[in-house]
């Protein structure tokens, strides 16, 4: 089958919001074989492949035999198409093939007031379906899509009753609470007024930790680094070049990797297969990866703009970068202040790399919120946290800011 790409297109009414085109799984042109698109889609919810951009042989739609009839009004689109990926390649065109028009008065948003409940319901029972239909089929054996579902399922289960209850339990006695005593509670959770804030035990110039919380566990900005390598672990694979050592590679490439190689500017680093300035390394062979994998590496190249070249000439075409680059920071304590030069909005980090790779082909995320900066910044882990507090995002406090940008094949 042939994927195609979706604009989703607010702009024919003239709204505030920016058209986008839907992100791309994998560089265009490339050949996918099943199920790994399927394993892509899953692990990045935001990926996705609209029905109405796909181009399918007949024999394959009545081979897996068409969609499930207990689904209908919702999901059996995508049930047709997680049986399509399971079975057959896909080839991602990359054209844009399809516009979605996006409006406030659509028939889904108006039709039910509960739409979202309903959608959520749908999306839990289609991988319920998909859980069970992969236990009985050719992939049973496959770990990482077993992984990947389960993983979808975790997200997508609802909290267990028990918590729901607790919740109203807590929102009825706040309601039995006199609204002055409330009022006060809240200005003591959350004082707005100067002089009010109490900032407790982070009431000091030394921060808590100078080692970005590694002496605590896992630091902050390590959290979102590793969330973005397992979404887009299946772009990870063939020959991969890692700035540093191969551990990314190996921890989220697996046996998909047919060759780990390792970037470092210093010669004398254990491991080092390529030793070279990424501003200017007529050491790096040109086409040569398929990945590489550029983590909290490119705000220690002053000509950064020359870096993001050599990143797409070393590209072979249908390649991918994962590159991700420090927001909020704190700056090192070690060898690399000497060379710590930037810090990136997502901005500046998506106009760096449309310098050099084909706009349309440049996808930029970010991640941070003020609670997890200041957390960030005193060197707390991602541990103290809970995993609401890590994940919102807030786009005025990026810490980390991720770009993964693709060569055409
Ligand atoms: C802080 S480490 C980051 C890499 C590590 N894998 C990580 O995720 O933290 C910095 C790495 O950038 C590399 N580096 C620094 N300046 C460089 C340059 N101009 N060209 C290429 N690599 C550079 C160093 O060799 C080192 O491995």
């Amino acid at each position: 089958m042939v994927c195609g790409r979706t604009l989703h297109w607010s702009g024919w009414d003239d709204a505030p919001v920016d058209d986008f085109l839907s992100p791309l799984p994998f560089a265009p042109g490339t050949v996918v074989p099943p199920p790994q698109l399927l394993r892509s889609v899953l692990r990045w919810g935001a990926v996705s492949t609209p029905i109405c951009n796909l181009l399918v042989r007949a024999e394959a739609l009545r081979a897996v035999g068409g969609s499930e009839d207990r689904f209908r009004g919702a999901y059996e689109d995508q049930v047709l198409l997680s049986k399509l990926e399971l079975e057959v390649p896909a080839v991602i065109s990359g054209q844009r093939t399809s516009r979605y028009r996006q409006h406030a008065a659509s028939h889904t948003t108006t039709a039910n007031p509960q739409a979202a409940q309903i959608e959520a319901t749908a999306r839990l029972q289609f991988l319920q379906w998909l859980s069970s239909y992969i236990d009985a089929g050719r992939h049973r054996e496959d770990r990482v899509l077993r992984d990947a579902v389960d993983a979808a399922l975790a997200v997508a289960t609802p909290a267990p009753r028990r918590l729901a209850s607790a919740g109203a339990l807590a929102r009825a006695a706040a309601h039995r609470v006199p609204p002055q005593v409330q009022r006060q509670l809240r200005r003591v959770a959350r004082p707005r007024r100067p002089g009010l804030v109490r900032l407790g035990s982070l009431a000091s110039t030394e921060p808590v930790s100078r080692f970005f919380g590694f002496d605590r566990g896992l630091p902050v900005d390590r959290y979102y680094i590793e969330g973005f390598l397992a979404e887009n672990a299946e772009n990870v694979g063939g020959r991969v070049l890692e700035v540093g050592d191969s551990s990314y590679t190996l921890r989220f490439g697996g046996d998909r990797v047919t060759r780990a190689d390792v970037l470092n500017v210093d010669a004398a680093m254990p491991g080092t297969t390529f030793a070279a300035d990424l501003a200017d390394a007529p050491e790096l062979p040109s086409e040569a990866f398929d990945c590489v994998v550029l983590t909290q590496t490119l705000h220690l190249v002053y000509d950064m703009a020359a870096a993001v070249r050599t990143l797409h000439r070393i590209l072979r075409p249908g390649g991918t970068v994962l590159a991700t680059v420090p927001g909020i920071s704190p700056v090192s304590a070690d060898r690399w202040a000497e060379t710590w030069y930037w810090s990136l909005t997502p901005l500046s980090a998506r106009l760096l790399f449309e310098e050099a790779f084909e706009p349309d082909l440049v996808e930029v995320r970010q991640w941070g919120n003020v609670l997890s900066a200041v957390a960030f910044v005193e060197g707390l882990s991602a541990q103290e946290l809970r995993p609401q507090e890590l994940d919102r995002v807030d786009p005025q406090y990026p810490v980390t800011v991720a770009v993964r940008a693709f060569k055409p094949a």
